[in-house]
């Protein structure tokens, strides 16, 4: 099984949802870089469980403890590995379903693929909760792309039809980035907080769930960095973020939309900014152009689907008796997976671009 990513900075996450931990190693972080646990911890918790009623009921502290790889709170140059134990599970909630299959989720693929051996409880290696540890990777790796004067930040665009306002792809800040992060419901503009929230509560209610957009940006990368064809920033980035459970879709810059246009619209003009540096004056390219960052702000939008696990009677196959069977599920699912996945785009991206960041520097 490979749930390993990156070149230079490699991330490679394990464990099960209802495993006695989950965790990740990460290889190749330069020595000696200071590493603040605190602002890590600050970080996970924007991702973790039961923090509010638009997540799931499953409390868990999401503490993650460091085994290897750190020194004196700085990065020692061996293996950084940390894990997060699991605390509240409850595997009688999966035990009824066990040969039932979850529409939509990845139970029917993991069979195909591991006949019956795979950890079926919670999800096993397949659940978001395996986003923990992934996020405590992009933790690292945001600090020491900070220090490198990149900051990565991203919100909700969208939850179902509602949306938030888009940031703007030439002028944005790492400020404004950092003001979204720090909210509790990451929109930029907080009107579109209560209309999200009610079409969440609807679909919770619905015994349903729904999905959302997550818009990313990074600033403060450097031109030049990436290769062409198929390692490019957009390659990397579509990698890593497809990584995440339930992604279903990644566009840069005007994306899709650029298909709309003409090339007279789309195209971006070059100029000289401000501070003597070639910049565009629009960004439909989102930041890559052949594969090379051009300087300008990444920018990229993940479709995030609806979560599968929903309350309702659905329609699935008893694969014990090879028989129709109704699925009723027990057990604790967030009505839409989007919210806690901002940190979790924000946390890959941020292990992406540090990933080409070294890679690329001579
Ligand atoms: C933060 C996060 C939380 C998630 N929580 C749930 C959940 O509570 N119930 C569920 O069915 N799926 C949940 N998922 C999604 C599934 O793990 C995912 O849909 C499944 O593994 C199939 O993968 P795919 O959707 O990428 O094909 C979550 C995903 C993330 C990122």
């Amino acid at each position: 099984m490979s749930s390993i990513f990156g070149n230079m900075v490699k991330v490679s996450v394990f464990g099960e949802s209802h495993g006695a931990a989950i965790g990740v190693m990460i290889d190749g972080l330069p020595a000696g870089e200071p590493v603040d646990l605190e602002a890590i911890h600050a970080f996970m918790e924007r991702r973790a469980p039961g923090r509010n009623r638009q997540s799931t009921a499953r409390r868990e502290a999401d503490q993650p403890e460091i085994l290897s790889g750190l020194l004196n709170d700085r990065t020692c140059g061996a293996p950084l590995c940390a894990i997060i134990r699991n605390g509240d599970t409850r595997s009688q909630d999966y035990a009824a379903m066990a040969n039932i299959p979850r529409p939509g989720h990845a139970d029917y693929t993991a069979e195909l693929k591991f006949h019956g051996w795979q950890n079926r409880a919670g999800g096993g290696h397949f659940s978001g909760r395996l986003t923990a540890p992934l996020t405590f990777a992009g933790a690292v790796c945001a600090q020491l792309l900070a220090r490198r004067g990149v900051t990565v930040g991203a919100h909700l665009q969208a939850v179902g039809p509602v949306e938030d306002c888009r940031f703007d792809p030439v002028k944005v800040t790492a400020e404004q980035l950092q003001t979204v992060s720090a909210k509790a419901f990451p929109v930029i503009d907080e009107a579109c907080a209560q209309p999200m929230c009610e079409v969440i509560e609807a679909a919770r209610q619905a015994g349903d769930s729904v999905g959302g957009i997550i818009e990313g940006v990074a600033v403060g990368f450097p031109g030049g960095i990436g290769e062409p064809m198929f390692d490019g920033v957009e390659n990397v980035l579509a990698k890593a973020l497809f990584g995440i459970p339930s992604v279903k879709g990644v566009e840069f810059g005007a994306g899709f939309e650029a298909a709309r246009m003409r090339g007279s619209q789309n195209n971006d003009p070059f100029t000289v900014g401000e501070d003597g540096r070639i910049v565009t004056v629009t960004n439909h390219h989102g930041g890559a152009l052949g594969g090379i960052s051009s300087g300008m702000p990444i920018v990229f939008r993940v479709a995030i689907k609806p979560t599968p696990s929903i309350a309702q009677m659905q329609q699935s196959v008893d694969l014990a008796k090879m028989e129709p069977a109704e699925l009723h599920i027990q057990g604790r699912h967030d009505p839409c997976i989007a919210v806690r996945a901002v940190p979790v785009v924000e946390a890959v991206a941020a292990c992406a671009l540090l990933d080409m960041l070294l890679s690329d520097v001579p």
